[in-house]
């Protein structure tokens, strides 16, 4: 089966996780090399500066989206969402039951680290763990009833046809884990996320875990010129991360 066929498959969510399960190595996507923690649409709108209306009539892909209930709130809004990433091969009871303890062992780790954090947008570390709770049961329950939009993906590979996106968000994953996934990586993504959207992606934050601009960014905006997509760095009004404030947007170019 092709990736565009299956981006266009109509039997359920469940069976395409099925299939799919069966296609991918198991060591990638085994439930304890994944973590599945997630944001709450409220920082997602603000980490990347959108508004309702901005959302309104398209079609918009999160990717990885894990445990974020984005998708769960943009859904109930009436838009057109999709929500993909490796965690998803797995069932949502055993998702939600490892989102929980992956929250427990972030928040001790937050706990021992604050000073890496500006503590505006959350109180204090209960705080915190409140509203990862509250994104995690979200997600999970949209799961549930809306299996559909929730589409296992192994990057940098997306089962989706050209073009089947308006709008990409990326959070927390390109830059974040500059350690871990190296540039050939970043730039074979970023050539799949050109490839299935049509105008617009915003990736965000442009810093490794330490808070240290990514060495990726410029490398990545050569590329996105060379293939016509615009590049434009923009401050956000989210901040927690110490200095990840900034969100990186590219535009394809009409030719
Ligand atoms: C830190 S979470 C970010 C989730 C969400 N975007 C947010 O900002 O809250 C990173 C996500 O990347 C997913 N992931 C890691 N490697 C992946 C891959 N090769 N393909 C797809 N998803 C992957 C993980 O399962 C995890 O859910």
């Amino acid at each position: 089966m092709s990736r565009a066929e299956m981006g266009r498959d109509e039997e359920s969510g469940e069976m395409k996780r099925k299939q799919l399960n069966n296609e991918i190595p198991s060591s990638e996507t085994r439930l304890d090399r994944i973590v599945f923690i997630g944001r709450t649409f409220e920082e997602y709108m603000r980490m990347f500066d959108l508004d309702e209306q901005a959302l309104e009539g398209r079609s918009i892909l999160d990717c990885p989206a894990g445990a974020c209930s984005f998708t769960a709130h943009a859904g109930k809004r009436g838009c057109q969402v999709t929500a993909a990433d490796i965690a998803y091969y797995h069932d949502y009871d055993k998702l939600a039951m490892k989102g929980l303890q992956d929250i427990g062992h972030a928040m001790e780790h937050v706990g021992l680290e604050q000073d890496r954090y500006l503590w505006a947008e959350f109180e204090n570390v209960e705080d915190l763990r409140d509203e990862r709770g509250r994104a995690l049961r979200d997600c999970v329950e949209d799961m549930e009833l809306h299996p559909d939009r929730y589409v296992p993906a192994t990057l940098p590979v997306l089962p989706f046809a050209a073009e089947q996106f308006d709008l990409t968000l990326s959070a927390h994953f390109l830059f974040t884990y500059s350690d871990r996934l190296d540039g050939e990586f970043h730039l074979n993504t970023l050539r799949e996320l050109f490839r299935v959207t049509r105008q617009e992606i915003r990736i965000f934050p442009l810093v490794d875990q330490s808070g240290r601009q990514s060495e990726h960014l410029d490398p990545l905006i050569s590329f996105a010129d060379s293939k016509g997509w615009g590049a434009e760095l923009k401050a956000v009004p989210y901040h927690f991360q110490r200095n990840a404030n900034q969100m990186l947007i590219l535009r394809k170019q009409l030719k």
